[in-house]
């Protein structure tokens, strides 16, 4: 049965993030326009030019959230401006922060599905998070068949027919989210790499091809921010461990504030 955790809780002002902490927020892409309004007084000039872009509504409102609501938690960190920010990204895509704040150790990642968002926020360690919403996939099994690799596709034909669509949304959070920690993205072949995908068993990255020592040196937890939604988090080392927090836009810090 899906059960999702309930304690995700609204912080105090200003937090700190110690190296073994990883700090999971979520929040809803869903805002009201005045927030929404608010957010978008925050992004950078290219952001802005993103966000035109897209050619729906909806999506131009959901990367304005998302980018103004992860300016607003780096905000929070390093008590600043959230339109003081700048980002750099790394060949893969990556962001990162630049400017004075990249001598900071924070360290961030972000995804988004449907109308919610996950970040994931450490100190010295790269971090990745990866979030989906369960949705029904009539191709399932040839997406697994093109991106899973051949022991998670062995692993996941073993289950009963009903287990199969929450297995695959999770081997494929953990996938990402390792991805995403490392910075490749997909410029790694999903192929080359295991992770555990079995109910029950522990989230694990049980091999990679090209890197046998990887396994030892990340850690993955899971992740059920919602009803409906799976997510993955994973970090450098094993020594960590995670505290939930909800953003609210009753904490916001609007431009020039
Ligand atoms: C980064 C990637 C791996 C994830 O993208 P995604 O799942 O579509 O999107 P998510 O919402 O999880 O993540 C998007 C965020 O990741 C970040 N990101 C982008 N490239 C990244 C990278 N190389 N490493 C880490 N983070 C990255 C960005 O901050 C982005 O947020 P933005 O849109 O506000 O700029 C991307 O390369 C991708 O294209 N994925 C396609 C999905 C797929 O085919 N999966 C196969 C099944 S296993």
């Amino acid at each position: 049965m899906f059960c999702w955790e309930s304690d995700w809780r609204l912080p105090a002002h200003n937090l700190l993030v110690a190296s073994k902490d990883v700090h999971v927020w979520r929040a809803s892409l869903k805002q009201p326009s005045m927030t929404v309004h608010n957010l978008a007084q925050t992004l950078s000039k290219t952001e802005s030019a993103k966000a035109d872009s897209f050619y729906f509504k909806a999506d131009q409102r959901r990367f304005i959230v998302g980018r103004g609501i992860l300016r607003q938690l780096l905000s929070f960190y390093l008590d600043i401006e959230p339109q003081q920010l700048m980002f750099r990204y790394s060949s893969n895509g990556k962001p990162y922060l630049d400017g004075e704040f990249d001598a900071s150790k924070l360290r961030f990642n972000l995804s988004h599905s449907n109308e919610l968002a996950l970040y994931a926020f450490t100190a010295g360690r790269e971090v990745g998070v990866d979030l989906e919403y369960l949705r029904s996939l009539p191709d399932m099994e040839n997406i697994a068949a093109r991106f899973f690799s051949e022991r998670e596709n062995t692993d996941l034909r073993a289950l009963p027919e009903h287990d199969r669509l929450l297995a695959f949304f999770t081997c494929w959070t953990r996938k990402e989210a390792f991805l995403k920690a490392t910075g490749e993205g997909l410029s790694y072949p999903l192929k080359h790499f295991d992770v555990s995908l079995t109910p029950g068993e522990p989230p694990k990255l049980l091999h990679v091809k090209e890197d046998p020592q990887a396994p030892a040196r990340w850690s993955l937890r899971d992740l059920k921010p919602a009803p409906q939604y799976v997510g993955t988090v994973v970090a450098e080392g094993k020594d960590w461990h995670i505290t939930r927090f909800q953003w609210h836009r009753s904490r916001i810090r609007a431009a020039n504030s």
